[in-house]
């Protein structure tokens, strides 16, 4: 188990999580890893842990390194169990002179593990920690994404340790943003946003400014998933602070569900109309897209229209499940539409708009309904809804 230098005497010693698929209904078809950080000093100091069923892995990256037991500062950035499950095991065989976590995180800790007799240093920014030679510094993140949340700061190697943000659930044998397939990177890093961030971006927005204004000189970015940047960590910075204005790229998403093809034929039209009126767009079919995947396609999309036929006075279980996510996740900025086919209640359209309603989309229309299966007429007015989109969204970037 190779360990993988960072700069002098820092070192990655985490896991890689090949299999998982299921990230709390985050599907993560490529793995992930689990990022831990050795800082090699007068005082050994291990950055975060990793899930329960991989401490051997870090473990044994550690043992090319030191013997854990002579770790003597233990930082917990976050606290979820994909960074400390393994910390009760860690803490027993180390026996660390510090724990050392923000004050929401010793909260956490206490309420995670139950341990009122660990030796807890809460980190405050502005005092920072010496290590010898190296020294740490920490940012308060709450709620970025957890309120526990923060970031420290290696403050001679200009190396950030930044928790979950700008990750990527991303597992492959390379550690650094410049070996790995750049697309498939950008493709992960905005799902894990879409996904996990999105929710925040007020915080997130506050955050890139208070970084800026700090004039913080960041040579790497170390989070705790997926690759660590060295090369290019302003391309996470740029990215973040673009989605965290919730900017549209000037695209519609048509995301829908059906129960005999009937609202697919109609998804089909109102892709037509936005066609027709040169706005890209993409049919997401519920059945086929994974609700993360499109929740990675809705960050930067301008539109969403929602398609639903209506079952039992109701949607379609595939679209209450993807809009009570949606509605966690609180998307900015989106102008909204919907429709649907239905037999004899069709609730579903107006269910639809009421949920972008209270998501603040600008919902453009009342939703368009049509009884059992569409004719040529119903199809006209698909492509009419599909051009009300597409006009609403060129108003809206100013075309
Ligand atoms: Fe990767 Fe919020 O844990």
């Amino acid at each position: 188990m190779n360990p993988i230098k960072l700069t002098e005497n820092v070192y990655w010693v985490g896991a890689v999580d090949w299999d998982v698929r299921d990230f709390h209904g985050y599907s993560t078809n490529r793995g992930t890893t689990y990022n831990a950080y050795l800082i090699m000093d007068e005082k050994i100091t291990l950055i975060d842990t990793v899930k329960k069923g991989l401490k051997s892995d870090m473990l044994a990256r550690i043992r090319e390194i030191v013997d854990p037991e002579k770790i003597d500062y233990i930082v917990v950035n976050h606290v979820e169990m994909d960074h400390s499950g393994s910390l009760p095991d860690m803490v027993e065989l180390v026996q660390p002179e510090k724990i050392i976590c923000s004050k929401m995180g010793k909260k956490a800790l206490l309420e995670h593990f139950h341990q009122k007799d660990w030796p807890y240093q809460i980190a405050v920014p502005g005092e920072d920690v010496s290590l010898g030679a190296k020294t740490l510094s920490f940012l308060e993140t709450r709620m970025l994404h957890w309120p526990d949340s923060m970031f420290t700061y290696l403050v001679e190697d200009q190396i950030l340790f930044s928790s979950d943000a700008f990750g990527e659930h991303l597992g492959t044998s390379e550690r650094f943003d410049d070996e790995v397939d750049q697309a498939v990177l950008m493709e992960e890093l905005t799902k894990y946003y879409a996904n996990i961030l999105l929710l925040y971006s007020p915080l997130v927005k506050k955050l890139i400014a208070k970084v800026k204004e700090m004039d913080l000189q960041i040579k790497m970015i170390a989070p705790d998933h997926g690759v660590i940047w060295r090369t290019n960590p302003g391309m996470a910075l740029e990215a973040y602070d673009q989605w965290s204005q919730g900017k549209g790229d000037g695209k519609a998403l048509v995301v829908y569900d059906t129960m005999w093809h009937s609202t697919e034929a109609m998804a089909k039209r109102v892709g037509a109309g936005l066609q027709k009126e040169g706005i890209s767009y993409q049919l997401l079919n519920l059945r086929y897209n994974h609700r993360s995947d499109v929740m990675r396609e809705v960050l930067n999309a301008s539109a969403i229209v929602l398609g639903c036929s209506t079952l039992n006075n109701g949607l379609l279980p595939r679209m209450a499940g993807f809009l009570m996510y949606m509605r966690g996740l609180r998307p900015l900025n989106k102008i909204g539409a919907a429709f649907g086919s239905f037999g004899w209640s069709g609730e579903a359209v107006k269910l639809m708009n009421t949920s972008m309603t209270d998501l603040k989309f600008n919902v453009i229309d009342d939703g368009l309904r049509v009884k059992y299966v569409p004719e040529e007429t119903d199809f006209d007015h698909c492509i009419e809804l599909g051009r009300k989109v597409g006009k609403a969204i060129k108003a809206s970037t100013g075309e």
